[in-house]
């Protein structure tokens, strides 16, 4: 049987944190096996809101460093860059002409995000559109990711349905979102009412970083905000939130159920046990993992062969399903 194929992406905009990893890179790590792999480095999206030039090349590069480092292997995953499969921003124009307006201004991330910015930019409205192409150009069935794209990958089934009503054919896969049981949202240190976000990640004590080093991440824990109690419980009370969140961590760091989970902190003396011990799986996990990438970064030679060989597949895949895309729609194909 053919093997179900899985799509996912992560942006080079620095600052990759604990949340990126519990939420997406960690699943798609222990699932490679499984299924037939196609991890993105979406750089494209990045530009959507303004970047250094030279800061978003070192990103990029760093970003595919991190996913090899957390244990994605070239052999069982197509591990590339969003850029260098140039038929992911040519079908993005096609399905753009497809898709009416007011779904993407309706999209929670784009109001959220444009309400911040003074000027917003024309990509930002269209980013969702890029994504859902990356997903259906590859006829991808499922895509691993965190709580906040589920909205995106359910447009993402939209759009593929709309085409495929439109030109009524079969042609476009409809993908699902596949969310994690535990570590789909996690929250900030600073404020567990918000999600953790790399875009606060420069905020001390908001985020852990995947490549802080072990003690910046016992700081953090440490400074985290819990309530003024001291029940170790998992709960949806908000006052409990932080509590919550620490646990949820640790839930999802070690793969234990709630019940072994409570039993590892029933000697507790207080939030200061929870937090140390919290601290302690999380360094246990993501020290190897900075260990990997600084030694991957010292060789940029055998990264760059390594993207140019997830290009060469990705292209294989996704340029032939633009190509017939572009043939339904009526353009016509160079002879
Ligand atoms: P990005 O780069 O913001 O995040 C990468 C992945 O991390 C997950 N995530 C979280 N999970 C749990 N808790 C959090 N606090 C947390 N913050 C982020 C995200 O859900 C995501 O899975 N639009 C996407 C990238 C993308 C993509 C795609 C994803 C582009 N094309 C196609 C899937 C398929 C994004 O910006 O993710």
């Amino acid at each position: 049987m053919d093997k179900k194929r899985v799509f996912s992406g992560i942006q080079p905009t620095g600052n990759t944190h604990l949340g990126n990893y519990l939420g997406a890179i960690k699943n798609w790590v222990a699932k490679q096996e499984e299924k037939e792999n196609f991890f993105c480095v979406v750089d494209l999206h990045s530009l959507t809101v303004p970047q250094d030039p030279a800061q978003l090349r070192y990103e990029t590069r760093s970003m595919a460093a991190i996913l090899l480092a957390a244990g994605l292997d070239p052999e069982k995953c197509t591990i590339f860059i969003q850029s260098h499969v140039t038929a992911h921003a040519e079908g993005c124009w096609l399905l753009n002409c497809i898709t009416p307006l007011g779904w993407l201004q309706r999209m929670t991330q784009y109001k959220d995000k444009s309400a911040k910015q003074e000027s917003v930019l024309t990509g930002l409205l269209d980013y969702p559109v890029l994504m859902a192409g990356d997903i259906i150009f590859y006829d991808a069935h499922e895509v691993p990711v965190g709580e906040d794209q589920k909205q995106h990958v359910e447009l993402a089934r939209d759009i593929a349905q709309r085409f495929n009503s439109l030109y009524e054919q079969e042609f476009f896969v409809i993908p699902e979102p596949v969310i994690p049981e535990v570590g789909a949202r996690v929250m900030g240190l600073d404020d567990p009412t918000n999600k953790m976000s790399k875009s606060l990640a420069d905020k001390r004590g908001h985020a852990v970083r995947i490549l802080d080093e072990p003690k910046e991440i016992l700081r953090s824990f440490k400074r985290a905000v819990t309530d003024s109690g001291n029940e170790i419980v998992f709960s949806d009370d908000p006052e409990k939130a932080g509590v919550n969140n620490l646990l949820g961590i640790y839930k999802a760091t070690t793969g234990k159920s709630e019940a072994d989970v409570l039993a590892d902190f029933a000697d507790a003396r207080g939030y200061g046990d929870l937090k140390k011990g919290v601290a302690e799986v999380v360094i246990e996990m993501l020290t190897p993992i900075r260990e990997r990438y600084e030694y991957l970064m010292q060789d940029p030679a055998e990264l760059d062969r390594l993207l140019a060989v997830g290009a060469e597949q990705a292209r294989s895949v996704s340029q032939p399903k633009v190509d017939e895309m572009k043939q339904i729609m009526g353009l016509v194909l160079p002879g």
